[in-house]
């Protein structure tokens, strides 16, 4: 569905904030391995398609006006499209990923190194942590995911290494297997999430520290759909999840769908595809 922002019938006023993203294109993708449900190796995959839908991404927040740097995509290394796995760069700290599997190692020394020529001198974590995939930034705390891919042990890492309060949150069903495909920040003091893909502990923790979350359907949950990203007031996210734009719209914001089917393929969507530097 489309939607006017002219039409829009909201009383709450939502204000965007300009953002510094990260991108790599992805031209090498493809489905080589499968590390998380949504891969499937012998499902075709079409990289112009991809790179077309990328492209649409990269120009959707450009026309937002929006920073994006662009890391060079290395052969080999078909996941680094999804860079927010990178890893975490705010105030000054550069946390680069340690990924869970040996098939995305090289993309910890093709992010270093990019960070590094950044002027972000890159630190490490010594147990797993993917990155701006289960390390998302609301306001002053970063909420942590952790259950199939970030070890809860870095989350203490990173807690000491940003000087920010981690709440750790745990995962349960594999499909959502990094907090950013269960868990939206739609700005500083506001989330929408998918309550099912958590413990009962995370649930009553974000219920507390959230009481006006937007929840979303297994509809919307099962496309990715909260896989999105938000500048307080455009959010953009897989363009099937049309029952959580409607959500969005009627909470004041303004949805964006962008569709990425292509790179869904690899369980990843426009979050995924973007890191967000925070100064
Ligand atoms: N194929 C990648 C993996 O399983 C997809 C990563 C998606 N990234 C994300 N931020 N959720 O690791």
């Amino acid at each position: 569905m489309t939607i006017s922002p002219d039409v829009a019938a909201v009383s709450t006023s939502r204000s965007q904030r300009a953002r510094h993203y990260v991108m790599t294109r992805p031209t090498f993708f493809t489905v080589a391995y499968a590390i998380n449900p949504w891969m499937d190796t012998t499902t075709p995959v079409d990289v112009e398609r991809a790179v077309a839908q990328w492209e649409t991404l990269r120009a959707t927040y450009s026309t937002l006006g929006h920073t994006v740097d662009l890391v060079d995509p290395v052969p080999g290394l078909p996941d680094m499209v999804y860079a927010a796995n990178a890893g975490l760069i705010i105030n000054g700290t550069a946390i680069v990923a340690r990924f869970k599997h040996a098939e995305r190692d090289g993309e910890s020394v093709a992010y270093a190194t990019w960070m590094d020529r950044r002027g972000h001198a890159p630190v490490s974590t010594f147990h797993v942590n993917e990155g701006q995939g289960d390390l998302l930034v609301v306001g002053s705390m970063i909420l942590a995911g952790t259950g199939f891919r970030t070890d809860p042990r870095a989350h203490a890492e990173v807690a000491a290494l940003t000087g920010m309060p981690v709440i750790s949150l745990e995962l349960v069903d594999p499909r959502f297997y990094h907090l950013d495909t269960a868990l939206a920040v739609l700005d500083d003091t506001t989330i929408a999430y998918y309550p099912p893909a958590f413990t009962d502990r995370a649930r009553a923790q974000l219920q507390q520290l959230f009481p006006d979350a937007i929840e979303v359907s297994s509809t919307d949950a099962y496309v990715l759909g909260l896989n999105a990203v938000s500048d307080g007031k455009h959010v953009v996210h897989p363009a099937q999840a049309t029952g959580f734009a409607e959500q969005l719209y009627h909470a004041g914001f303004h949805p964006i769908g962008v569709d990425l089917s292509e790179l869904l393929k690899g369980g990843g969507s426009v979050k995924c595809c973007t890191l967000e530097v925070f100064s």
